[in-house]
């Protein structure tokens, strides 16, 4: 296999954006892929400049169609393996599409686009074309969340009766957007945001942490999506009770008005053996709850397995995953660095002409994104009809 670093070329990241920073010391962190190109800024002149002015060479477009058109026409080493989609929510469906009609594979920033009628177009063409798609579901990339899957998805808490999977903020708690602040301008406004605010920006992490550590699917909502600040469009409140495919019930919730929050993104899962709970603020260990036992705090790295709660074959490609020994914390930029990884290798595959699996197990995939734009419609058709129980749409 050719040890040739990936290509990846940016869409979006321009002129105090804030998600590419994090994304590209990620992209780099292996030496395995670096970013070679990017279509930075809307204006093409703006574009241009920031390309210059990028902290290593990068070749600069004036557009993302200029971008991808040329991919064509480039020497095979210089094409782009992927592209990073890194623009709010309504500059994500076309230059995934194109990208994907160009045989480039898509790193897309969740929520996966506008609505469910993109979303279906993306999944299908996904399908259709073949092409790697992976949506940008940050907290996957914890080797915590990874381990609490694997307890979950392994039986070791029972049946789950219950998950409250949550993510509180505090920084849209105040008009924000109206003092120009590039981040909450585009969030509060539907024609770029989508149908939910608070509900698209951070209730989808905390549904994709749920889907994606207990292997349930939220089956009916019963939503209530708020507005507490005044004359915002969109809500900044996000509360849905959910019924689970086995049964179960989970509270989804998202907040950007509780201040003091800053990331406040976590998971309790309840089944019948036991707790499990994982916050991303402290995100280097876990802790079970077991009946009439001390808690259990596992920390990545120093997991042993048959220890009397975890069995001895806890699988050999898990326990390989962290990168540096416990006590040396991993945090944000590790977990978006364990997805590009992950992607890398299907990307690879793919490019070898190899069948590669793109399953979810690794990173989330564009079905689900989908999901996330399907749960967001049905929780604003529950929310008008006050809480009403909707069902989720049959998957496609
Ligand atoms: N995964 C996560 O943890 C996470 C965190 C924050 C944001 N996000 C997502 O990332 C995306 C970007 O969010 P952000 O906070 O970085 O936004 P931002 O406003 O900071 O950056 C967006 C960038 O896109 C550029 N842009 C807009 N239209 C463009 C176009 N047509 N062509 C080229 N560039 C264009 C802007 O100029 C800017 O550089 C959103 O979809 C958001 O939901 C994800």
């Amino acid at each position: 296999m050719s040890n040739k670093p990936l290509n990846v070329g940016l869409v979006g990241g321009g002129k105090g954006a804030f998600i590419v920073h994090p994304h590209q010391k990620a992209i780099l962190m292996d030496g395995t892929r670096r970013i070679t190109a990017g279509a930075l800024f809307p204006d093409p002149k703006i574009a241009l400049e920031e390309a210059a002015n990028w902290p290593y060479p990068i070749k600069g477009y004036g557009s993302y169609d200029e971008m991808i058109a040329a991919n064509a026409s480039l020497p095979a080493d210089e094409k782009l393996d992927y592209i990073l989609i890194v623009t709010p929510n309504f500059v994500h469906f076309d230059p995934a599409m194109k990208a994907m009609k160009a045989g480039i594979a898509v790193f897309c920033e969740k929520p996966l686009c506008l609505n469910l009628k993109e979303a279906t177009e993306l999944v299908k063409t996904s399908r259709k074309l073949g092409v790697p798609f992976a949506v940008a579901h940050t907290y996957l990339g914890h080797w915590t969340t990874r381990l609490s899957r694997y307890i979950v998805q392994s039986g070791l808490l029972g049946d789950i009766r219950w998950v409250d999977s949550y993510y509180i903020q505090g920084w849209l708690a105040t008009k924000l957007e109206a003092t120009g602040q590039q981040q909450a301008a585009w969030r509060v406004d539907p024609k770029r945001a989508g149908g939910s605010g608070c509900g698209g920006d951070i209730g989808t992490h905390a549904l994709m942490q749920l889907r994606y550590v207990t292997g349930l699917e939220v089956t009916e909502v019963s939503a209530h999506m708020e507005t507490f600040v005044q004359g915002r469009q969109l809500d900044d409140h996000f509360t849905i009770y959910c019924k689970l495919g086995n049964g179960g019930k989970a509270l989804v919730r998202a907040s950007q008005i509780c201040i003091g929050h800053k990331n406040d993104l976590g998971i309790a899962i309840s089944g019948t053996k036991g707790t499990l709970r994982w916050r991303q603020e402290d995100p280097e260990c876990l802790t079970i709850h077991l009946p009439d036992q001390p808690d259990r705090v596992y920390w990545r790295g120093a997991v042993s397995p048959g220890d009397g709660f975890l069995p001895k074959n806890v699988p050999a490609d898990l326990m390989a995953e962290p990168t540096i020994p416990s006590g040396h914390p991993e945090a944000f930029h590790d977990a978006f660095a364990r997805l590009h990884r992950c992607f890398e290798a299907d990307v690879r595959k793919w490019k070898a002409g190899r069948k590669f699996t793109s399953d979810g197990s690794k990173y989330a995939t564009v079905d689900d994104g989908w999901t996330g734009l399907a749960f967001l419609e049905t929780c604003l058709k529950s929310s008008k009809k006050k809480g009403a129980w909707v069902a989720m749409p049959k998957k496609i």
